[in-house]
């Protein structure tokens, strides 16, 4: 099958290797020149296990190829896979502008029969945008399908979930469409899920915003534990073994972050409350989350009480581990808050330090990067977990704890045993746990 994949970013260049390797014949285009450069030397703009090896061997099979000639990529190709950004407004609403853009870009190069598959995460009802769209702008009378195929890629581990889905969801609205996306996926049969285009729209905002409530509620049970001897990490395990609840998800800490929960969340509530939905579970989630910096910033301040002139230690700046990802990651608001107290900051991350100078630059004064966690506790009157990286699970505290002026220790992802750290001297506090 030919297939353009429109926009090389975190779910167009794994979406683009992995039908490579599927076997299919891919163009990956994006405008971007640079990135472009830098993917054809086989290796991705952003750090994801397992990528750059097998970008790499499907470049040298020629199965796979990358160009920022938009017109060549959508007329050598049948089926056009768009993962282009939709990133979040003011309003909470989606910027639907780069969809836009790429729906007119098709239509004006319809050489022939398209599908078009919606591969980004779009508010239910994009498809007939798209419709609209290419049916205003379209220069040839070549007929054409929109299908939606939401992508439930994690990223650090795009690729395996790729290559094992849980599912497939297909929502389509015509038989050749339907064929075609079955085609695609014809490794994955037994997984396939075949709906309307609204039902697959849906699936993929509802996961997420499921998800994102699982966190955002098992936070507020931490919240709970706090003010009782509860665990929390022993009330999600109870909860956990029930496999209706199921145990996923139920991590207590700083909240979730990254370039899909958040915006998610807020996208379903507002579209939901646009067509007429009382939408107040999902607002709900989304400030719970957002009070999960306040609950964190205010374990730091209860610990040293001033902030200003104090050395902070900061473990871990990825909205998660095993990526290098900052987008919406909690720690950008936790070292703002830091900043703003008067904190001097010593900022460790395996792989995304340099994505955080963007937006916090080296002043060798009040923001300081280093590049070994130890380094981080070095001169610290406090150190914070806000990433749950293994190395930061790994070390040695009593190292940790000669290195530091006062042995304080605030777990932001509950990484530690409380009792073993404390036992080292440290005075320790982590989330919902006594
Ligand atoms: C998420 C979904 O899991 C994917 O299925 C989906 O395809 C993707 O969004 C997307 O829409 O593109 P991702 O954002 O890569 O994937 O990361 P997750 O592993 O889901 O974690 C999201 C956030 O939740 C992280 O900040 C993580 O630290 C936090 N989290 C996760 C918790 O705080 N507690 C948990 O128990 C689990």
């Amino acid at each position: 099958m030919k297939i353009a994949v429109v926009g090389t970013g975190y779910v167009g260049l794994v979406t683009a290797t992995c039908l490579a390797e599927l076997g299919h014949a891919v163009i990956g285009l994006d405008k971007d020149r640079s990135k472009i450069v830098t993917i054809r030397s086989g290796r991705a703009p952003f750090y994801e296990p397992g990528l750059d090896d097998l970008l790499a061997a499907n470049l040298k099979k020629g199965t796979l190829r990358f160009t920022d000639d938009e017109a060549e990529a959508i007329r050598a190709s049948e089926v056009i896979f768009v993962c282009v950004g939709t990133p979040p407004q003011e309003d909470g609403s989606a910027d639907m502008s780069q969809i836009e853009e790429v729906a007119r870009t098709i239509a004006a190069n319809l050489n022939g029969y398209k599908l078009v598959v919606e591969k980004s995460t779009v508010p239910v009802k994009t498809s007939a945008w798209i419709k609209k769209v290419m049916t205003a702008f379209k220069k040839s009378e070549h007929p054409f399908d929109v299908a939606s195929n939401p992508e439930f890629l994690r990223e650090g581990s795009g690729v395996e979930d790729f290559m094992n889905p849980d599912r497939v969801m297909i929502g389509v609205e015509t038989e050749r469409a339907r064929d075609l996306l079955v085609r695609i996926y014809e490794r994955f049969r037994d997984r396939v899920v075949i709906s309307n285009i609204d039902t697959a729209e849906l699936v993929k905002h509802a996961s997420n915003s499921f998800l994102a409530m699982k966190i955002s509620f098992i936070n507020r049970i931490a919240d709970l534990c706090e003010r009782t001897d509860a665990d929390v990490e022993m009330v999600a395990r109870g909860m956990g073994l029930d496999d209706r609840i199921g145990k996923a998800f139920l991590k207590a800490g700083l909240g979730y972050g990254g370039s899909c929960f958040p915006k998610d969340v807020k996208a379903l509530a507002k579209i939901g409350s646009e067509l007429g939905v009382d939408m107040a579970l999902f607002r709900m989630v989304d400030a719970i989350n957002e009070d999960r910096i306040r609950v964190f910033v205010e374990k730091v301040r209860k610990a040293v009480w001033i902030l200003k002139g104090k050395t902070v230690g900061v473990l871990g700046l990825a909205f998660k581990p095993e990526t290098d990802d900052i987008r919406e990651a909690p720690s950008i608001k936790v070292i703002d808050d830091l900043l703003k107290q008067g904190a001097r900051l010593r900022l460790y991350d395996p792989k995304a330090a340099d994505n955080m100078k963007g937006l916090f630059p080296e002043d060798g004064r009040a923001v300081t990067y280093v590049s070994d966690p130890y380094e981080a506790a070095r001169g610290a009157h406090i150190l914070l977990v806000v990433t749950e990286w293994d190395e930061i699970r790994r070390l040695d505290l009593a190292k940790v704890k000669a290195l530091m002026v006062n042995p304080v220790l605030i777990d932001g992802r509950n990484v530690f045993d409380p009792a073993a750290v404390r036992a080292l001297g440290f005075e320790y506090a982590s989330i919902g746990r006594a």
